[in-house]
């Protein structure tokens, strides 16, 4: 499918759930987080059949994504009824990695091919104060998971904040002697048109990823390490925004997402799907259209390719900086 700035969309992330077993402090309000109900989420078998129908308009990859998208009972499966989607070639997930110890090789047998999985900080003070109720071992824990599973590639996504003073070349160390690919992304303040739940961090808080780029390369020399350069050939199996570099002779890479100081849009590829089926032309938009009246309207397999065509047509040249959302991250999919 091509949109009308000539784009070909061919990647659509899924929200399984606005559920969490943490309550990130730019995610998610502390308490009195409201939940979809069960009636309001897709069910599986809605989810399938929007995955099928999109798969025979060309959407070939497909990310799931919550909340977190491992409490959500079922996934497992879905997992494998996408993967034997005729027409689907990659099916991946965005996780916090606290269920991967759990499920990474059902997932693996079930036909995962990737993982990514988030992690903010090394320091296990700062994590349990960005996580609200998680503890740094289970993430790593989960990341050791994935690479025994043998998920190729194996990505950790860490949000990147100024007030938060992250040692990213620790970050970034990870990836000298072991296949994982370190990314990090500008913080985008977005949720409730930006006050991020509270969160207290602001368009002051991004840190540009050049700023950053340098940052790491200047401590790599303090401590006599060489410094990155371009990956190449040796970047990671993936669609998404990230730009890769690496530490000659690593076995990882360091990719930079870049949603602020380097719009991607004019290489956008994807469409989002929220747990409560509504598709998002783009994650800084509100506008949405509605897959779940589609579904349960009586309008078939039609139905559904309307909702589509639609939302493609919708799809923004750029997000022009607008980058508030009334819905936040955890509701999105990210
Ligand atoms: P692969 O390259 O296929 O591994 O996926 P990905 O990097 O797109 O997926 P992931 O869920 O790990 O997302 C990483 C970060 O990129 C998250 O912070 C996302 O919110 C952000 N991101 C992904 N797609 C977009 C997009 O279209 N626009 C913006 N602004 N951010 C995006
Ligand atoms: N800005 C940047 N990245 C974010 N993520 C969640 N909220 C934000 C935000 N405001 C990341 C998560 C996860 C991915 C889906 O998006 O940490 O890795
Ligand atoms: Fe959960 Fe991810 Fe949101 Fe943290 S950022 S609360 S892990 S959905």
């Amino acid at each position: 499918m091509k949109d009308s700035h000539g784009r070909v969309i061919d990647y659509m992330r899924i929200s399984l759930t606005d559920r969490c077993n943490y309550r990130c402090i730019y995610c998610m309000p502390a308490d009195g987080v409201t939940s979809l109900c069960h009636s309001d989420i897709l069910s599986l078998e809605e989810i399938e059949r929007v995955v099928r129908v999109a798969a025979t308009m060309g959407i070939k990859r497909f990310r799931l994504t919550g909340g977190e998208p491992l409490v959500r009972k079922g996934a497992v499966d879905l997992v494998r009824a996408i993967h034997e989607t005729p027409g689907v070639d990659d099916v991946s997930l965005t996780t916090n990695g606290v269920l991967l110890p759990k499920y990474a090789e059902e997932l693996a047998s079930a036909g995962l091919s990737r993982v990514n999985i988030s992690l903010d900080t090394l320091d296990p003070e700062q994590f349990r104060y960005i996580t609200r109720r998680g503890e740094l071992h289970e993430a790593i824990a989960g990341i050791e998971a994935a690479l025994a599973t043998g998920f190729d590639p194996v990505k950790v996504n860490a949000v990147t904040v100024r007030s938060l003073g992250q040692d990213f070349l620790a970050f970034a160390k990870m990836t000298i002697d072991r296949p994982l690919h370190m990314r990090f992304i500008e913080y985008m303040p977005v949720g409730e048109s930006a006050g991020s739940h509270g969160c207290g961090w602001g368009r002051e808080d991004v840190i540009p990823s050049e700023e950053l780029f340098d940052v790491i390369n200047e401590r790599a020399k303090a401590e006599g390490l060489p410094t990155l350069v371009a990956a190449g050939d040796e970047k990671p199996k993936g669609w998404g925004p990230a730009r890769y570099f690496m530490f000659p002779g690593a076995r990882g890479t360091v990719g930079f997402i870049s949603p602020l100081s380097r719009h991607f849009c004019s290489e956008c590829n994807r469409l989002r799907m929220t747990a409560d089926g509504k598709i998002r032309p783009c994650l800084f938009s509100d506008v949405e259209y509605d897959m779940r009246a589609a579904l349960r309207g009586d309008g078939g397999d039609d139905a559904i390719r309307v909702v589509l065509m639609e939302a493609l047509g919708a799809k923004p040249d750029d997000h022009h900086d607008k980058v508030g959302t009334e819905r936040g991250m955890s509701q999105i999919g990210g």
